[in-house]
C-alpha cells in the first residue's frame, strides 16, 4: 500500500511541529508549503535528516506552490498572520480570510478528497471560511481546538489530584476563545465525574474553579510567557490526533470545531461539539446532555462565533 500524503500549509511553528510528529509517528509522506518558500524547505530537510536518527521512514519536501499538495489525503492549515499589537480582532480577520481563501481555492484545485484540520485563528471562523471557500465537504473539515483545550484541562486535572494523565477524561466545548466551556459533570477524573470528585474532597470547588479559568485562558498564559508567539507543540499534538484517527479510521471522539447542521440548536456554524472522526472525516456528531447553566455557557459562546462570522460576511460579502 503506497504511503498516504500529508500536505501541511503553513511552516511556521506549528507547521513544524506538525511536520516532526508526523515523521515520528510514520503517519505518511510530508508536504510542507508556506509563502516563505525557503522555510518550507529549509525544515522540510531539517526533519528529513532528523529521521536517520529517530529511524522513521517518510519522505519529506518543502515548497512554494500548490501543484505539490496534488492529492493529499490530508491538509493540516496553519497558514496565516498572528494578531500583533495595535491590530484589532477585524483586522486579523480580513488577513487572514484572505489566507483562507488562497488555501481554500488550493485544496479545491489539488486536494479535493483530503481530510481538512484548520488551526489558524480565529480558528471557529477560519474553519467556517475554508469550507465555503474550498468547497470540500463540511464532513471532511474540522477545526482543531478542542482537543487542546480539553488537554489543558486534563493536564491541570492530573496535577492537581495526582492521577495519571492517561486516566484523566476532559471535555471542553463550544468556541475557542475565554468563553468555551469546560463541561465539569463530563469530565472525569479514574472515571469519576468531576463533581463527584468535588463531593467526596479530592478536590476542593476552589481549586476546580481556578483550574476552569485557566484552561480557559490556557493559550493566553502561553503568550505571555513566550513574548514572542503563542502555542506550538500541544496545538500540533492535537491536530496530529485528529488526523490520525482519520488515516487509521480509528473511530476517536474527539471535540472539535464541526460544522453543525441543527445539532445543540445550531446550524450553518463551525463550534467545538465531540465528533467521533473514522475514514470517511466526521463520521458523527455525538451531542451530551447540557443542563440549564451549560446551556447557557454554550449559548454565550456560540454568540462570539457568529459574532466573528458575522464580520467574516462583512469582510466578503460572497460568503454570507
Ligand atoms: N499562504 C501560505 N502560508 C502563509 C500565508 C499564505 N497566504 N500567509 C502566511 N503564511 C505562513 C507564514 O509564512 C508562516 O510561516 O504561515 C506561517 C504561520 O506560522 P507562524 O507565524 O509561526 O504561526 P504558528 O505559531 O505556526 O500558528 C499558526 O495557528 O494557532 C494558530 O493563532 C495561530 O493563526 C495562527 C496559526
Amino acid at each position: 500500500m503506497a504511503r498516504k500524503k500529508i500536505a501541511l500549509i503553513g511552516s511556521g511553528q506549528i507547521g513544524g511541529t506538525l511536520a516532526l510528529l508526523a515523521g515520528i509517528k510514520e503517519l505518511g509522506d510530508i508536504v510542507m508549503f508556506d509563502i516563505a518558500e525557503g522555510t518550507a524547505k529549509g525544515k522540510a530537510l531539517d526533519i528529513a535528516q532528523a529521521s536517520a536518527v529517530e529511524g522513521f521512514d517518510a519522505k519529506l519536501s518543502g515548497t512554494g506552490t500548490y501543484e505539490a499538495i496534488e492529492g493529499a489525503d490530508v491538509c493540516i492549515v496553519t497558514a496565516g498572520v498572528p494578531r500583533k499589537p495595535g491590530m484589532s480582532r477585524d483586522d486579523l480577520l480580513g488577513i487572514n480570510l484572505k489566507v483562507m481563501e488562497q488555501v481554500g481555492a488550493g485544496i479545491k484545485k489539488y486536494a479535493p478528497n483530503a481530510f481538512v484540520v484548520c488551526i489558524t485563528n480565529p480558528l471557529d471562523a477560519m474553519v467556517w471560511a475554508l469550507q465555503k471557500f474550498s468547497g470540500l465537504p463540511a464532513d471532511k473539515v474540522v477545526g482543531m481546538a478542542g482537543v487542546l483545550d480539553s488537554s489543558r484541562f486534563a493536564l491541570f486535572l492530573a496535577e492537581a489530584t495526582g492521577v495519571s494523565i492517561e486516566d484523566i477524561h476532559a471535555w471542553t466545548l463550544g468556541g475557542h476563545g475565554d468563553d468555551m466551556v469546560p463541561m465539569v459533570r463530563h469530565s472525569t477524573v479514574g472515571g469519576v465525574p468531576l463533581n463527584q470528585v468535588v463531593k467526596s474532597g479530592w478536590l476542593n470547588q476552589d481549586k476546580l474553579d481556578a483550574i476552569v479559568e485557566r484552561t480557559r485562558k490556557g493559550g493566553g498564559e502561553i503568550v505571555a510567557l513566550l513574548g514572542n508567539g503563542s502555542a506550538f507543540y500541544a496545538p500540533a499534538a492535537s491536530a496530529i490526533a485528529m488526523a490520525e484517527s482519520y488515516l487509521k479510521d480509528k473511530k476517536r471522539v474527539l471535540p472539535a470545531a464541526a460544522y453543525l447542521t441543527g445539532q445543540y440548536g445550531v446550524k450553518d456554524m463551525y463550534v467545538g461539539v465531540p465528533v467521533l472522526i473514522g475514514s470517511t472525516g466526521v463520521e458523527k456528531i455525538i451531542e451530551f446532555d447540557l443542563d440549564k447553566s451549560e446551556q447557557d455557557m454554550f449559548a454565550k459562546s456560540v454568540a462570539s462565533v457568529k459574532g466573528l462570522v458575522d464580520a467574516c460576511k462583512t469582510i466578503a460579502p460572497d460568503l454570507a
